[in-house]
Formats: C-alpha cells, sequence, structure tokens
C-alpha cells in the first residue's frame, strides 16, 4: 500500500462516484449451475464471482477424514484473464491463503457433525477481478451452500472496508485497494454480530477501526438481505413453474 494519490473530491465523493459508506452495486444469483449440488454467481461492482458446491460426498484424500464431522473444503481459484496482467493458472500463496480463511469461515456456519467423514467442497471461481474478491468469493460460496441444501445456522455475508487519504470507506475497488492506507475485510452475521472473517493490511486508529467495523456490520446487514432475496427468486421461480395436467388429465379420462 503506497499512499497517497487523492481519491476523495471535495464533495465527499471517491473516484467511481460513491459516499465513503456506500457499496458497489451487487447482484446475486442462486442456483446458476446444473451439475453442482448448489451454486450461485455474484457481480459485485466489476468483480465477477461464480461458486460450486459439491458433497457431502466422500472425503479425499481420505487420511483427512473426520470421523466426528464433515470437512469443508474450499478452492479460490482466478481464472488466467481475471486480472489485467495475465495469472499463472494454478495454485500461489494468496489463493491458498484465501482458501483456508473462507473453508474456516463456512466450516463455522454449516452443521458439520451432521455429515461425518464426508467432504463439502467448495469451488470460486473469480471470472473477473477488481478489490474485494475474497469477500465476494465468501458471500457466493455461502448462497451456493444454501442452495445445496446443506443445513447451516446462516449464511455469511462479507466485506472488505478500508481506509484512503485518512479517511475510512466502505467496499475498497481496485485503485483503492492498490493505493489506500488499508484494507480490512471482515464477514461478520446479522444475527448474532459474531465475527467469521477479519484480516487487515496498512494501518488505522482505534477510532477508524470501530468507524471500519461499523461500516462492515451495516453493509453485511445489506449483502445479507440480497443472498436471502437471491435464495427467494431462486425457489419462486420453480414454485411458479406451469404443472403439466395433460398426462394427469388423460390418466383420468382412461379410468374413466
Ligand atoms: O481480491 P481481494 O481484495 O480479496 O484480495 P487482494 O489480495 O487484496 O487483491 C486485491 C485485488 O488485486 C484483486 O481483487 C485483484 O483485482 C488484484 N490482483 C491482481 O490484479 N493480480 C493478482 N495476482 C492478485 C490480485
Amino acid at each position: 500500500m503506497e499512499s497517497e494519490a487523492k481519491m476523495i473530491d471535495e464533495s465527499g465523493l471517491r473516484i467511481d462516484g460513491r459516499r465513503v459508506d456506500e457499496l458497489r452495486p451487487i447482484r446475486i444469483e442462486a442456483g446458476v449451475l446444473k451439475r453442482a449440488d448448489g451454486s450461485a454467481y455474484v457481480e459485485w461492482g466489476k468483480n465477477k464471482v461464480l461458486a460450486a458446491v459439491y458433497g457431502p460426498r466422500e472425503c479425499h484424500p481420505r487420511h483427512l477424514q473426520n470421523p466426528a464431522k464433515a470437512l469443508v473444503q474450499c478452492k479460490y481459484n482466478m481464472i488466467a484473464f481475471s486480472v489485467t496482467d495475465r495469472k499463472r493458472p494454478g495454485p500461489d500463496r494468496r489463493s491458498v491463503e484465501i482458501s483456508k480463511i473462507i473453508s474456516e469461515a463456512l466450516e463455522y456456519v454449516v452443521f458439520t457433525e451432521n455429515f461425518p467423514r464426508t467432504s463439502i467442497d467448495v469451488y470460486i471461481e473469480i471470472l473477473q477481478a477488481n478489490a474485494g474478491t475474497r469477500c465476494a468469493g465468501l458471500t457466493a460460496a455461502s448462497v451456493a451452500l444454501a442452495d445445496a441444501g446443506i443445513p447451516m445456522k446462516d449464511m455469511v455475508p462479507s466485506v472488505a472496508v478500508g481506509k484512503i487519504n485518512d479517511q475510512v470507506v466502505l467496499d475498497l475497488c481496485k485503485e483503492e485497494d492498490n493505493y489506500g492506507q488499508a484494507d480490512l475485510p471482515v464477514a461478520i452475521l446479522p444475527r448474532t454480530g459474531e465475527v467469521l472473517l477479519m484480516q487487515m493490511d496498512g494501518h488505522m486508529t482505534i477510532d477508524e477501526f470501530n468507524r471500519a467495523v461499523e461500516y462492515g456490520v451495516g453493509a453485511c446487514e445489506k449483502i445479507y438481505a440480497l443472498q436471502k432475496d437471491a435464495l427467494r427468486r431462486r425457489y419462486a421461480i420453480e414454485e411458479a413453474e406451469p404443472i403439466d395436467e395433460e398426462p394427469r388429465r388423460e390418466r383420468a379420462e382412461m379410468e374413466g
């Protein structure tokens, strides 16, 4: 993080026109993949993220099996054309770290003790990246888990808060992430206030940190509402599908 290009103008607006406490536009869709047990697609500003869930299924590698509970194994991956410079395919330190923190956050909400010895596999593919992809990935993954019908305490909304030009700002975009002073991704459950993810890069005062957490809590509430809405839309469509009355009528006629 280098300082310090001017990224907030005199009227308090950021480079993409947002106020300091404003989220980028977020669109969530559940059940976008036919082959996966559960899936979700998230567009978050210029981020595009796909999450797919498989399982609970037999755990591989087998030595990781836990006789008491399921393992939640997340693989976060940025595809080659998701960033400005081509991303070299395959895992690297960053993707291993992000996979780990997302697995841990999800493991906390899934009732893993219901599925001993199994694995719940979560794949997150970043199709287009513009900062905050771990948060968009976690947000998508928990919708995909719910879409897979996996029993869980709650869905996990997540957002990054940060600091630019000595001001606390919500939901950093790429330029703000690159040239800002701090980046604080969080995941806070709205119903209980539990913190499932908190990382920090850069520096903040205690007051700034408290403000950042306040912004994070407010934003997680909004994202949570979008997650629930995505699931509601997904199942509303299924319910609304017209029932084919023809076979039933034919059968009734045949039976006289
Ligand atoms: O994406 P997130 O903010 O969770 O993680 P980050 O490590 O803080 O990365 C911030 C942003 O840098 C990413 O969202 C990408 O837009 C960009 N990035 C990149 O261009 N090339 C990489 N190899 C890694 C990240």
